[in-house]
């Protein structure tokens, strides 16, 4: 049965999209690696970022949704894309979150209302899954287990696309406190205007204006040198660990941002030096990588 389904999706999908938004960088290796796995079976694949105004018409047999898990949500670019979108016409689609902690309490609902506001645009949304990347907020993880899900990441990829090729139903059943717990998570989309609205740049900024000329929402403009920030950004963080001077922070939450800094290509540089993992169990111990050990047990770790 699977593999005659097999055939029939391998037929019927010959383009696929992806959209996705990220900030430091994790989603667009997934997104790097979801688009590799296409290609090599034969779909013409076509990847957009969201970032500024995207008003880009979307094409293909397939549309996957790819978003960083915000505060047990999809980040609000995502949220305005999906609602915008053009009617689906039944289109085949699949959405796909990363996050730090992986698929456990407060993150399995994350990608619920993507679904349904697709769902009620008229796509066909018969795939969600998690992908686990290095987390960007509040404490670095060991540069072991960073090792560890870059290196799963392939096969992960792999996995995915084989099950979205071949078109069966996998959908997953949210528990109800995660989908409550994700709807008082929703606080988070107004404390990030307030968060960036008091973001700063200090004296050891040199006006570059890479920050302005990189945010993914347009929320920073450059005066007299110096970027000024205003009410749409999204605590993507991109601007705070790509600033070559460390001189923009918030006023808000310091301690969500880790204080070492997040460079994912850094992150991806060390991690080819380390050659040997401990078991999961050992390298994502405690309540807190709950998710990320699952994660990694189920791809062999
Ligand atoms: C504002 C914000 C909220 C986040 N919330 C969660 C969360 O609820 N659960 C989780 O597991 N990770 C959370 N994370 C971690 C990110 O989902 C994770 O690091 C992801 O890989 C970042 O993707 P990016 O590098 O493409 O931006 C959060 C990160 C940020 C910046």
């Amino acid at each position: 049965m699977n593999l005659l389904l097999y055939g029939v999706y391998m037929d019927v999908i010959k383009t696929a999209d992806i959209i996705y938004f990220s900030g430091t960088g994790g989603t667009a290796k997934v997104a790097l690696a979801l688009e590799k796995e296409l290609i090599k079976n034969n779909i013409t694949v076509n990847t957009y970022e969201l970032k500024g105004e995207f008003k880009e018409e979307i094409q293909g047999d397939l549309l996957i949704i790819l978003f960083p898990v915000y505060a047990a949500n999809a980040p609000k670019s995502i949220d305005e894309w999906v609602k915008a979108a053009a009617f689906g016409k039944g289109k085949k689609s699949a959405v796909i979150s990363v996050s730090g902690g992986g698929e456990m309490i407060f993150n399995t609902a994350c990608r619920l209302s993507t679904i349904k506001s697709l769902a009620k645009n008229g796509y066909d949304v018969f795939y969600e899954e998690m992908f686990v990347m290095p987390t960007n907020c509040l404490m670095a993880n060991s540069d072991e287990l960073n090792a560890m899900l870059l290196n799963v990441l392939p096969q992960k990829a792999h996995k995915a696309v084989r099950q979205i090729i071949t078109g069966n139903l996998h959908t997953k059943k949210p528990l109800i406190i995660d989908r409550l717990i994700t709807k008082v998570m929703l606080i988070e989309k107004y404390a990030s205007k307030l968060f960036g609205k008091h973001l700063t740049a200090n004296d050891d900024c040199n006006g570059c204006s890479l920050c302005a000329d990189n945010c993914p929402r347009n929320n920073i403009i450059m005066k007299n040198q110096k970027p000024v920030f205003n009410g749409s950004c999204v605590i993507c963080l991109k601007c705070i660990y790509s600033c070559p001077q460390k001189a923009i922070m918030s006023k808000y939450i310091k301690s969500f941002i880790i204080k070492e800094g997040f460079n994912i290509n850094a992150i991806e540089e060390k991690a080819k030096s380390i050659k040997n993992y401990q078991p999961a169990k050992e390298a994502a111990k405690g309540f807190l990588y709950k998710g990320v050990r699952k994660y990694l047990e189920i791809e062999g770790y």
